[in-house]
């Protein structure tokens, strides 16, 4: 099949990683009988410098005529106070919305060769650790209604507040993302809310029980999210898919991506309607290391990975780029990031090459 691809490197590591992620697609291609197309465009600090804004409309359209969009990071400390007030962040938002991502899937794995570098105990991670965190990305309390009443007789009575509040299309929508998730692994979805105390969760688990019906095979259960914090840190393995509102999915994804001890190794997918999706790893640009062969491409490569699975229905080859990953690490290959003592240091380039020669 031919899948047409933009990708957005964006600025500091960003054209470093990608470069090595659309060099591991190119092999998937050959020994699956693929065609990957790309279409370079601008978005971010890159597109401020070269076309005035952090968002041209032509990366805009570029997208939308694709199948999926790879993205690298964007920002750095050149663009933090452009008289205009343009940033390239806002290039970052502002195509989330134009593509009408709602989904944030985040991954948090632990792989068994960088088991040292969490945070948890070995009884409590075991060997290794793989939770996906659904978040809902366009709505709640983030985007909900603003509102700040000043009191000029009495400033004690100044108040501010914002609006949680979900459709039940919006829930619906969340939700089978989440459970078509689960069915792609082992079946099995906790939903993350606040029923005893938010009428909006109590909504979600309306919603989510009636979702369920049309998912037999999933196992579902719901916990609140003061509990879900704890127990992401004392029994992290009882969880597979976790499917949670923005608030609580921005601070969950953190929690649960921090156990697993390594930023260079996290990716992520943002989802819509359809099958369009934009895939990037979860770091930044990295100024500090860009452009000098030292970024960790493995984040990146892993969302090219998820972007063959969700946005272009390759399951096997999304798994053989799983699986060049692993055996990079099990070879002793470590980017500078994940180093540790014994292990073979290369470079951003090096471990792209390694990547690329273990696809089968
Ligand atoms: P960062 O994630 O870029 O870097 C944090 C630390 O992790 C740095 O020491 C960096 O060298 C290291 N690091 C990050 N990715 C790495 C990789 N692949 N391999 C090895 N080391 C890696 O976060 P920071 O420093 O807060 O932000 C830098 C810039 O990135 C800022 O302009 C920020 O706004 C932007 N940013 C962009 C994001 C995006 O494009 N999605 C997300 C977060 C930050
Ligand atoms: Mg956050």
């Amino acid at each position: 099949m031919n899948f047409k691809i933009v990708t957005l490197p964006g600025d500091g590591i960003g054209p470093d990683i990608v470069t090595e992620a659309v060099k591991v697609l190119d092999k998937v291609g050959e020994v699956y009988g693929h065609t990957f197309t790309y279409d370079e465009q601008m978005m971010g600090g890159v597109a401020i410098d070269h076309k005035g804004s952090s968002l041209p409309q032509e990366t805009i359209d570029a997208c939308l005529q694709s199948d999926a969009v790879l993205l690298g990071a964007v920002g750095g400390p050149k663009w933090d106070n452009l008289p205009n007030g343009d940033r390239p962040e806002k290039g970052l938002l502002g195509i989330r919305g134009a593509l009408k991502l709602f989904a944030n899937l985040r991954p948090a794995v632990l792989y068994p060769q960088l088991k040292h570098a969490s945070p948890l105990k070995e009884e409590i991670i075991g060997d290794s650790l793989d939770i996906l965190i659904v978040r809902e990305l366009t709505s709640g309390i983030y985007f909900g209604e603003k509102q700040k009443v000043v009191c000029e007789e009495d400033d004690s009575k100044t108040f501010a507040s914002d609006l949680e509040k979900y459709t039940v299309a919006e829930i619906e929508r969340i939700t089978r993302v989440g459970f078509d998730a689960a069915m792609k692994r082992s079946k099995k979805v906790c939903v993350v809310d606040k029923a005893n105390v938010l009428e909006s969760s109590r909504l979600w688990r309306v919603v989510v029980n009636r979702v369920a019906k049309d998912y037999p095979e999933v196992e579902y259960s719901f916990m609140y999210v003061d509990n879900a914090a704890m127990q992401l840190v004392v029994n992290p393995k009882q969880f597979d898919v976790i499917v949670t509102s923005n608030i609580f999915g921005d601070i969950l994804s953190d929690e649960a991506s921090i156990i697993t001890g390594s930023i260079g190794m996290l990716a992520s997918a943002s989802l819509g309607e359809g099958s369009l999706g934009l895939y990037e790893p979860s770091h930044g640009s990295a100024p500090d290391i860009a452009g000098q062969n030292k970024a960790n491409p493995i984040a990146t490569i892993l969302s090219a990975a998820m972007m063959l699975r969700y946005s272009l229905n390759l399951e096997k080859e999304a798994v053989a780029i799983e699986k060049a990953v692993m055996s990079a690490l099990d070879a002793g290959y470590r980017t500078g990031d994940i180093m540790s003592a014994g292990m073979k240091q290369v470079g951003t380039k090096e471990m792209g090459e390694l990547i690329v020669n273990a696809i089968q």
